[in-house]
């Protein structure tokens, strides 16, 4: 496959060592070169159940993605006067962002007789939404602001027929939606810190080149295994991105049920870092976040992969990618260069660990193995694991 790294690049923002935060200075500044890094031996195990049964998938059901707040979209797709609707969790959605910037998320169902307001998951730019069926208008802020032939209802108050609203905040350029009504947003498990790297990246004010939805025939887990560990990157990337990476420990920081990994790209030797204070960071460093529950963010050179792993059944898993760059192209070798870059990711997420969770998924149902093995390249799935496990 094509290394795009080799094209030459236009002039365009990078991300600094400078312009991140003290943490992940920090976290990068502990990266040992290849040749200093130890591997320390590990085993642990996971029962086969957890990727196939019915009771694990309605457990974490009620214990994490109806209970939490959850990832549904990103800020950076969303400017003043937008919305834009999501059917991944499995409950029809919208995300609006006001003319004041402020994010509102309500159900996707007008209030007359419940049909969607909007249909498609483009991003729309409009100040109202009307209902297909009989036309009535509601305000991005959720109001219900026209109704056809209003005067046929006896007695009617649009001030209580508003959309109902769900629990929504930004975090870091993620736009988290608490799903359930039933109870208030616990906030409790996201990090701060996460949100502050993630600014620091440049996620709430990126471009969105592009976006894909996967449907996939693999459990949330067994698609979040592969970026949470380096042992297959060599091997099962053997033919596209395997030689770009050490086959070594990440750094690992938790915030909470949140993982933070980075790790030295092929040829790292830490003097490297200093050598020029204004290159790209990310030539050097991959980072690879897993933010509470199922939000992926992987760092590339000139790009960044955000992945919400939305469960729907034990072995179905609806994947939203994101490919950010810090802006949107404004020639046409940087369009070419993004384009490049987005087919290649599509190929290596897809084609390759997307396809390795789909081809594990089936071994896994057919009971093969009993339970799963994990290695010290592994260590991080069940750190994360245990995290996960506590809140069941
Ligand atoms: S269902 Fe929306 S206006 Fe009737
Ligand atoms: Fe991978």
């Amino acid at each position: 496959m094509t290394e795009v790294a080799d094209i030459s690049r236009p002039a365009r923002k990078v991300t600094r060592l400078a312009d991140l935060t003290p943490s992940q200075i920090e976290a990068i500044r502990k990266i040992p070169a290849e040749k200093d890094a130890v591997l320390v031996p590990f085993t642990a195990t996971r029962s086969n159940a957890i990727f196939t049964g019915q009771e694990r998938f309605d457990l974490e059901q009620a214990r994490i993605f109806r209970r939490f707040p959850v990832p549904v979209m990103l800020s950076a797709l969303l400017e003043p006067g937008s919305v834009v609707a999501s059917d991944s969790y499995g409950l029809p959605l919208l995300i609006a962002r006001t003319r004041d910037g402020t994010i509102r998320a309500f159900v996707n169902a007008c209030q007359h007789k419940g049909a969607k307001l909007i249909e498609d998951c483009a991003v729309h730019k409009q100040g109202r939404l009307t209902c297909p069926y009989h036309a009535w208008t509601y305000g991005l802020d959720g109001k219900l602001i026209g109704v056809a032939r209003s005067e046929a209802f006896e007695d009617f108050d649009k001030g209580t027929r508003g959309l109902a609203e769900l629990e929504a905040r930004e975090w870091g350029g993620v736009v988290y939606v608490q799903l359930n009504r039933d109870i208030a947003a616990d906030w409790s498990q996201l990090s701060q810190q996460v949100a502050d790297d993630f600014t620091a990246l440049g996620l709430p004010t990126a471009h969105v080149h592009g976006r894909k939805t996967f449907d996939l025939a693999a459990n949330w887990k067994v698609v979040l295994e592969p970026f949470l560990e380096g042992y297959h990157v060599q091997r099962l990337h053997a033919a596209s991105i395997g030689d770009r990476f050490q086959d070594a420990p990440n750094i690992v920081d938790m915030f909470g049920p949140n993982i933070r990994q980075v790790s030295g790209r092929i040829g790292y030797v830490p003097e490297m870092l200093d050598e020029d204070p204004a290159s790209n960071v990310h030539k050097l460093v991959t980072h690879a976040y897993t933010a509470f529950p199922n939000c992926v963010v992987v760092t590339s050179q000139y790009y960044t992969s955000v992945m919400l792993l939305v469960p729907r059944a034990p072995g179905r898993t609806i994947v939203e990618y994101f490919m950010l760059t810090p802006e949107a192209a404004s020639t046409p070798k940087a369009e070419e260069v993004f384009a490049r870059s987005y087919e290649m990711i599509l190929a290596v997420f897809g084609g390759e660990d997307f396809r390795a969770a789909e081809i594990s998924q089936q071994g896994l149902e057919a009971g093969v193995p009993q339970e799963t093995i994990y290695c010290g390249l592994e260590a991080n799935i069940v750190r994360y694991y245990e995290a996960i496990e506590a809140l069941l």
